[in-house]
This record gives C-alpha cells, structure tokens and sequence, in this order.
C-alpha cells in the first residue's frame, strides 16, 4: 500500500455537501482512497454522512466540492451518457434489498440490464451466470415474498452484479439480516470480491461486521473521517474516543455486575481502578502485570481475560482491576500504555 501504487480503485478528495444552506455539513472536508481488491468499510453511528459519503461514489449525491475519482475516471467531469456508463461499472447494494415485488429472481437480476439496452438473450447469458454464484440458481423463478431474508439479498448482490462492475458499494447491507445470515452474507460478499476481482467500499453501523469482513476501516462522525486503518490496527489500538466506544461494543467483555460487587473496596488513601487492557505482539501478559504491581506498589486483580483474532492476527483482552496509591495507578497505566498496549477505563 504505498504512495507509489497505482491501483487506486476509488479516490475520494476534499469533498464537502450541504443539504440544507446554512446547515450543518453532512461531509465535512473528507478525503479517502480504496485500493483495488480490498474490502473497505465506513463505519459510524446514525447521521455520521456514511450513505452520502458512499452516494458520491457513483454520483447518486453529487458533492458541493471536491473530486470523485473512481477506476481512474474523473466522475464529475462526466457527461449523461459517459456517466451512465460508468455507472455500470459500479454496482450497489441496500439495506432493504429494494427488489421488485412483481418480478421473479431472474426478473430482478436481469432489470438493470434491461434499463441498460441490453438484449434478451445476453441478459439471459448473464442471469446464469450470475445466479450460481449466489446460490440461487434454485430459485431463479421464485418471487421476493417467497425468499428469505438472505435469499432477497442474495437477489439484490446478483443484480448489483449482473453489469459486471468492478466496484461493489454495500449500504447497510446485513443491518436488516439475523446474526448468521449476515456472517453468510458477508462470506459470500468476501468470496465474491476474490472471485471477480471487486473492490468493496461497504458501510456499517456495527463494527461486528467491519471485523468479519473489513481490510481497512474508516469511522465517520458529523460528516468527518475522525480514524482510519487496518482494521485490526484500529481495532487494538483505536485513538479516537468515538472509535474507542465503538470498539469496545464488539471486543470489549463488560464485567457483569455480580463481579463487580464481589471486588473489594479500595482501602483508606487508595484507588481502585478497572481497565481494559488490549495486548498486541508479543507481551507476557502476566510479566506486565506484576511488573507494573511490583514498580508501582498496586494490587492488580485479573478480573477477566481472553484472546481474540482478526484476520488470523492474535489479540489479548484483559479487565484489570488495580488498587494503589491515586498518581501511582495512573502511572502505572501510562506505562503500559508505552509499551504499546491499549489500556481503556472500564468503570470508576
Ligand atoms: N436528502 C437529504 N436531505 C436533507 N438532509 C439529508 C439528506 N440526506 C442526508 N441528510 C442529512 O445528512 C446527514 C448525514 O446523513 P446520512 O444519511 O449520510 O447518514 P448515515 O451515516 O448514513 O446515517 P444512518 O446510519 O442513519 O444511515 C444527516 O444529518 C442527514 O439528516
Ligand atoms: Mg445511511
């Protein structure tokens, strides 16, 4: 991922849009580039500007300012037709699968290629082909109201497919799904970017699916990108407090209650601290605990700990409470928080 690589799939420079004049921005100066072939998510609570972020991509938001540049193309400076066809080159999914009622499965998938002029049989040609990779095959006759959840997505990725676009833009697209139809979604969102080479730019309110499925992650608030990273950097050592919330809902372990009551007080002059610690690489978790209990004085109770992975890279999470004297905890925290690892308050 160098300067120097050329394969910038999709490049998003210094864009801003304003809905209402006056208003506030739903983007506020964001500059962002996909490399090709990767998986790229946005992440970000409600009305962060993901959906207008991802709109500008194919122009469906058209920014105040700034420049879209995707597979090379300078998207704004594109007339009707030019846009139109490039266009097809970039496929989309919803949410709400936004299929027809009244058209079969292979009605839904070959629609875009209808709109686009194409003959019957060609779309004919491309409904078979597209249908098995989504397992649909199947299903090929049957109506959206007889499909699953799963099964309506699927339809709305083959269509998205069906022009054979390089680019993949994913809205939402497991929020309206069950745990393991989403985990089923975005295998198959995975496997499909590696079969047909796809860039994937997906946007996310949950950072479950960011870690299934991302390579690099941005988190948006208030129409800015406020952190962005491999994934499992962001991950381990998130730097914004917004990421560091939203990290926490997927591998942060919240100490029930029962437990807390259990912890003894802290004494006369003391502290009592509890932190998350996230370990990366290759410390002896428990070296680091009595180091930092023997050269700060604390009491450091392991409340809790396990060990993660991201994409086949290791992690640890430990809750920790400490018990010292009130610079002496802090110290110790900012110590460890020099040897790399992450170290979050849990309570007070
Ligand atoms: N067509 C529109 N007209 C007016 N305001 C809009 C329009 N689309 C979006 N906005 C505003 O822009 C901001 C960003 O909205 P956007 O839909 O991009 O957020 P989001 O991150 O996708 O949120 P969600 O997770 O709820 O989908 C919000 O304040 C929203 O109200
Ligand atoms: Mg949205």
């Amino acid at each position: 991922m160098t300067e120097t690589a050329p394969n910038r799939a999709i490049v998003l420079q210094g864009l801003t849009k304003c809905f209402v004049a006056g208003g506030t921005l739903a983007l506020d100066d964001v500059s962002l580039a996909v490399q090709a072939g990767e998986v790229f998510g946005i992440a970000g609570r409600s009305g962060a500007g993901k959906s207008t972020l991802i709109r500008t991509v194919n122009l469906l938001e058209r920014p105040d300012s700034g420049r879209v540049t995707v597979l090379g193309q300078d998207m704004l400076a594109l007339e009707e037709d030019a846009l139109r066809t490039a266009r097809r080159g970039i496929g989309m999914v919803f949410q709400h699968f936004n299929l027809h009622t009244r058209r079969t499965v292979a009605e839904n998938v070959a629609f875009p290629l209808e709109i686009a002029g194409i003959a019957a049989a060609e779309r004919r040609a491309r409904v078979a082909e597209i249908l098995p990779l989504v397992g649909l095959e199947a299903k090929r006759d049957a109506y959206p109201a007889q499909l699953s959840g799963g099964q309506k997505q699927r339809v709305g990725i083959a269509r998205a497919l069906a022009s054979r676009p390089k680019i993949l833009l994913c809205d939402e697209a497991t929020s309206a799904l069950d745990p393991e139809t989403t985990r089923e979604i975005l295998a198959l969102i995975r496997d499909l970017r590696d079969r047909l080479d796809l860039t994937v730019l997906l946007i996310t309110h949950e950072m479950s699916v960011v870690k299934a499925i991302c390579d690099r992650v941005a988190v948006m608030e208030a129409g800015r990108i406020i952190e962005e990273g491999r994934v499992f950097e962001v991950f381990t050592r998130p730097r914004h407090a917004t990421t560091r919330s939203f990290v926490a809902e997927v591998i942060g372990h919240g100490v029930p209650d029962s437990t807390l009551a259990r912890l003894p007080q802290p004494e006369a002059g003391e502290v009592r601290r509890l932190v998350q610690v996230v370990f990366t690489g290759p410390h002896a978790t428990r070296a680091v605990v009595s180091q930092a209990s023997r050269d700060f004085g604390l009491d450091v109770n392991i409340v809790s700990g396990r060990v993660d992975e991201i994409a086949g890279e290791p992690f640890g999470v430990m809750a920790l409470a400490a018990y010292g004297a009130p610079g002496q905890v802090e110290r110790a925290f900012d110590w460890m928080r020099s040897l790399g690892l992450t170290v979050t308050e849990l309570h007070a």
